[in-house]
C-alpha cells in the first residue's frame, strides 16, 4: 500500500533535512524499488525559498551572446519547439556526505545518506532548439562559452543573498539530452522539483538541472554565481571555507562514477538464509557501467553482481545479487567499472574535502544477520 503523501506531496517516511527549504531524501530501500523513481519519493534540494508561478505567469529570457534575444511564456516553449522524453538521473553532489561526516565534521551541511539521488523521465523541448532559435550556434571557436541559467528562489544562504545559478559549457548545452523540462513522470512538474520549468542536465551533478528557470545567458565564462563560483567546488582537505575565494577549489560538472547499495542498509537486522542485495551504478557524463563487484568479507573477494538494463544511457543502472546470509554481523562493500576499465576509490577518508561534495567512495553497509 502506498504510504500516506505529506509535507509537498511525498511519502510520509522521508528522511527530512531541512523544513524550511524543504530538504528531503527517500529511505534507501524505497528508491531499490524502481528504476524511475516515483515523484512521491524523488529527493528534493533547495538552498532557499521557492517560487510559486502558475504556468501563464511564467517568462523565460534568452540573452547574452545570442543574434536574437528570445522572451518566451510558457505556451510558447510548449508549443512552438519539439517536445522529447529523456530518462535521466539527478544526484546531489552531496549525496553519501554522511560517511565523510564520520572521517571529519562537514559545519552547516546536510547530512545526506544514500538517497539524494533519483531518476525520473522528463519531457521538454531540447535546450539546443531554444539556444538555436535564440542565434546560437555550437561552432567550435565557441570554446569556453558558458550557457548561465538563473532561477528565481531566493538563496538566503549564498553570499550575499541571490537567486540560485549556474552555467555549463555550451558544448553540453547543445547535447541532444539536455532539456528545458515541464514534466516529471508523466505529470506537471511540481513545484518542490521546479515547476513551471526546470532544466536538466543529465550526467551533471544535479547542482546544475536550475529550477524555476526564468534566464538564461550565453556568455563568456562560468556563471559567477555564489552556487557555480563558490559552492559546489571540491576544495582542498585544509582549505578554510569561510576564507576561500571565489573561483577557487575545483568546480563539479559531470558525475563521477559512483555506486551504492540500496537494500539492505546501514543498521538493518536480516533473517538468515537467502538475502538479495540490490543497489545502482552510475557512470559519468556519456559513460556506461559495465560491471558492479560485491563483496560480503571488506574487500578480501568480489563476486559480480548481476546487471540490469539501465533504463537510459543518461541513468543509473540497477545491480543486484542473491546470497546466503549467515547469522552474525555482515558488511557488504560493492564498486563498480565503467567502459573506459576506470573505477572509483576505495575510501570516503581518502576522499575528504571541507564542503563534502562528490563522495564516490566504495559503498559500504553494515548490518546484522539474525
Ligand atoms: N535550482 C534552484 N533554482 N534552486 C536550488 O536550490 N538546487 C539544485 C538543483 N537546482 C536548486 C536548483 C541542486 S543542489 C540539486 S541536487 C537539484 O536541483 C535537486 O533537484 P530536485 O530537488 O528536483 O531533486
Amino acid at each position: 500500500m502506498a504510504a500516506a503523501a505529506t509535507a509537498w506531496g511525498k511519502r510520509d517516511d522521508m528522511v527530512v533535512r531541512a523544513d524550511l527549504p524543504y530538504n528531503a531524501e527517500p529511505p534507501p530501500a524505497v528508491l531499490a524499488g524502481s528504476d524511475i523513481t516515483p515523484i512521491d519519493a524523488f529527493y528534493a534540494r533547495n538552498h532557499g525559498r521557492f517560487p510559486d508561478t502558475a504556468p501563464h505567469q511564467w517568462r523565460l529570457r534568452v540573452d547574452g551572446l545570442v543574434t536574437r534575444p528570445l522572451a518566451l511564456t510558457y505556451e510558447r516553449l510548449t508549443h512552438a519547439f519539439e517536445q522529447h522524453d529523456v530518462v535521466a538521473t539527478l544526484a546531489c553532489a552531496g549525496n553519501r556526505r554522511a560517511e565523510l561526516l564520520r572521517v571529519r565534521p562537514i559545519p552547516g551541511k546536510e547530512a545526506w545518506a544514500h538517497g539524494a539521488i533519483s531518476t525520473a523521465r522528463w519531457r521538454g523541448v531540447r535546450l539546443a532548439d531554444v539556444l538555436a532559435a535564440a542565434g546560437t550556434r555550437d561552432e567550435p571557436d565557441r570554446d569556453g562559452l558558458h550557457v548561465a541559467f538563473q532561477g528565481c528562489d531566493v538563496a538566503e544562504e549564498a553570499r550575499p543573498v541571490q537567486p540560485y545559478g549556474s552555467s555549463i559549457p555550451l558544448s553540453k548545452a547543445m547535447s541532444p539530452e539536455v532539456l528545458l523540462a515541464w514534466r516529471m513522470n508523466d505529470h506537471p512538474l511540481p513545484r518542490v522539483h521546479g515547476g513551471p520549468v526546470r532544466v536538466v542536465v543529465p550526467g551533471y551533478i544535479g547542482a546544475r538541472s536550475v529550477k524555476w528557470v526564468t534566464a538564461i545567458t550565453v556568455q563568456a565564462g562560468p556563471s559567477t554565481n555564489y552556487f557555480q563560483s563558490q559552492d559546489y567546488r571540491i576544495l582542498p582537505a585544509d582549505a578554510d571555507v569561510d576564507a576561500v575565494a571565489a573561483g577557487e577549489g575545483i568546480s563539479l560538472s559531470s558525475l563521477a562514477l559512483n555506486c551504492d547499495i540500496l537494500d539492505p542498509t546501514d543498521g538493518d537486522r536480516v533473517p538468515r538464509g537467502p538475502l538479495t542485495i540490490r543497489g545502482y551504478g552510475i557512470a559519468g557524463d556519456g559513460r556506461s557501467v559495465e560491471r558492479v563487484d560485491v563483496s560480503l568479507d571488506d574487500g578480501r573477494s568480489w563476486r559480480q553482481a548481476d546487471l540490469h538494463r539501465a533504463p537510459s544511457e543518461w541513468s543509473w543502472r540497477p545491480w543486484s545479487l542473491n546470497v546466503d546470509a549467515a547469522p552474525g554481523p555482515l558488511r557488504i562493500t560493492a564498486r563498480a567499472w565503467d567502459d573506459t576499465g576506470a573505477t572509483h576509490p576505495e575510501s570516503a577518508a581518502s576522499l575528504w574535502n571541507p564542503r563534502g561534495y562528490g563522495n564516490n567512495a566504495w559503498a559500504r553497509v553494515a548490518l546484522r544477520v539474525t
